[in-house]
């Protein structure tokens, strides 16, 4: 069997006990295939980029690389998070751009591929993750590494009118063709990618999932919805809620109803919308003031960068605006937190919830949508309102799904959930979770894996 090797911006550390879904489905797999894990190390430093630093734990590796103040600001801090980013969630009016940002994007990706490559054995598996890596497959072959390659992206992939706003876009999504399996969220990520190649793009879009690059190599692009751990955040959540944090909580809401949210602090989570989507219940359904607590986790994210800054200063006004509003003196509408939980605490928060409100403006997936789901009581389960934006909605059905502009609607589906009957919630959820039991995170990682080892590298 060959060797795995997986490439990511982050890399979670075997010793690191806050890892999420995506660390542990990612570390079984190397588990399978006693890989290698390559990454940044997480440290910004004064000298120049490149140092490595090695960490095993048995027959895995996982090694990561420094990288200089200035080599971070422009891949990380700029090009990843203020181009690529605001572009790929349809936000092209907070892309900013500069050449410079994209020429230390682009070198950063060599320098990887340079740190990289001596570490390669022919008859790897290669498989790179999310938007900070694009180029490196190319970079990589440019070395010589001939090695089967695959590339997933977390991330949603915009019409190609917007993709191809972005200056330098040829080169960056030509360099997907290094790959010999691109992996989307969801089918009509694909179907654009397909459409950027045929309109803007170097190579061909080929027949069913074939697309040529612009040396004639063919690669394939299908797309792999991420998914979670069901059956061990159904154990944890029954679990959690025995955890004294949650006690607290579920203590002190008294008799009254928790809606849950949790994101990171993004502009694409749609937060100041669904924050208005609540003040707007309270006014069109009036019942419900004082009757229910919506419960926002928004952990702070990217906080070096400007547009994040100036989110987190408009949440904090604005909450304190809608609790102004319709609070009384023993009850607020908006429970705001900029703290991040452990997972087992927050499974058992999902459970006490009646409803999980998640709403995002554009989102690839969105885990939180489908952890909410697993977390529930099978004899009592909450209700999921879900944003149609979310990738995770082609599978969530069972949710009421919304459109987070459309603040009436949300605020009606919020008291439609509120209201739904028992029987009708169960059925609901009972839909979503056979989805869920069947797509987890094992079948995620190993149809991409399949489907790798099935091109002809
Ligand atoms: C998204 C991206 C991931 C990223 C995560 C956290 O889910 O797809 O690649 O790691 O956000 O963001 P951060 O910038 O903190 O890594």
């Amino acid at each position: 069997m060959s060797r795995l090797v997986i490439v990511s911006n982050r890399v979670a550390l075997p010793q690191e006990s806050r890892a999420g879904g995506l660390a542990v489905a990612l570390n079984a797999a190397l588990r399978e295939g006693g890989g290698l894990w390559f990454g940044w190390s997480g440290r910004r430093m004064r000298e120049a980029s490149g140092t490595l630093h090695e960490v095993r734990d048995g027959d895995l590796r996982f090694v990561t690389m420094d990288l200089s103040n200035e080599d971070h600001d422009a891949y990380y801090s700029n090009f990843a998070n203020r181009s690529l980013w605001p572009m790929l969630h349809f936000r092209p009016d907070l892309v900013d751009y500069t050449r410079e940002t994209h020429a230390g994007y682009q070198r950063v990706n060599a320098l990887f591929a340079e740190r990289l490559a001596p570490l390669l054995r022919e008859d790897d598996t290669l498989w790179v993750h999310d938007y900070h890596l694009i180029p490196l497959g190319r970079y990589l072959r440019e070395r010589g590494i001939g090695c089967r390659m695959g590339f997933f992206l977390h991330v949603p992939l915009p019409s190609s009118d917007l993709v191809s706003a972005l200056p330098g876009h040829r080169e960056l999504f030509g360099a997907l063709g290094a790959y010999d399996l691109v992996g989307f969220q969801t089918r009509r990520d694909v179907e654009r990618f397909r459409d950027y190649v045929r309109l803007f793009g170097e190579g061909h879009a080929l027949e069913g999932d074939w697309l040529a690059n612009s040396d004639g190599r063919r690669f394939r692009a299908r797309h792999f919805p991420i998914s979670i751990d069901t059956a061990g955040i159904a154990a944890q959540s029954a679990a959690g809620v025995r955890r004294t944090s949650v006690r607290r909580l579920r203590a002190s809401l008294g008799d009254r109803a928790l809606a849950i949210s949790v994101d990171r602090l993004d502009y694409s989570k749609g937060l100041p919308d669904r924050f208005r989507a609540v003040s707007r219940l309270l006014e069109r359904h009036p019942q419900h003031r004082g009757r229910l607590t919506c419960l926002q986790i928004a952990p702070a994210s990217r906080s070096d960068v400007p547009e994040y800054q100036t989110l987190r200063r408009e949440l904090a006004e604005l909450t304190g605006h809608i609790n102004g509003r319709h609070a009384e003196p023993d009850w607020t509408p908006l429970r705001y937190v900029n703290r991040n939980f452990s997972h087992d605490v927050l499974t058992g928060y999902y459970r006490i919830a009646r409803l999980g409100l998640v709403t995002p403006l554009r989102d690839g997936m969105n885990l939180v949508a489908k952890e909410f789901v697993a977390a529930q009581d099978p004899q009592d389960p909450g209700v999921l309102v879900l944003s149609r934006f979310a990738g995770a909605a082609n599978e969530l059905g069972g949710a009421l799904i919304v459109n987070p502009y459309d603040l009436d609607g949300v605020a009606d589906a919020i008291d439609t959930g509120l209201g739904m009957p028992q029987a009708e919630r169960i059925q609901r959820w009972r839909a979503m979770m056979d989805t869920l039991e069947h797509h987890d995170i094992t079948r995620w990682r190993r149809s991409f894996l399949d489907a790798l080892a099935a091109t002809d590298g």
